[in-house]
């Protein structure tokens, strides 16, 4: 599909981030595949795209496996289908908070 942000890709594949379902592109880096979930704020994270500030740390597991979860970079390692993010830095945490969470009241302004 002809996004160039995203690299090629022929379909969507299924992953669990905190316990939610997306569908993200395959063949892509899980740090794209955020953006590609929350476009809006995902730009806006303070984050290298190249697996030098480690701002984009997370953990993951793949469906039925009871290995203990994985520490990797979201910038450097592919989406898989059925892969379940279980850990999110807290960048990763502040720019996905909006599609991770419902939304919050607003304040009061007194
Ligand atoms: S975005 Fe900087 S290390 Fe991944």
């Amino acid at each position: 599909m002809g996004n160039p942000l995203y690299r090629q890709y022929e379909k969507l594949v299924t992953i669990t981030v905190m316990g939610k379902k997306f569908q993200v592109p395959e063949k892509n880096i899980c740090l794209r595949a955020f953006q590609y979930i929350s476009p809006e704020t995902v730009p806006y994270g303070r984050f290298c795209w190249n697996q030098e500030c480690q701002l984009c740390r997370m953990e993951y597991t793949m469906d039925q496996t009871s290995e203990p979860p994985r520490p990797v970079l979201a910038c450097k390692i592919l989406v898989a289908e059925g892969m379940q993010v279980v850990g999110l830095s807290d960048e990763l945490n502040w720019t996905l908070s909006g599609v991770l969470r419902p939304p919050q009241p607003r304040p009061p302004l007194d």
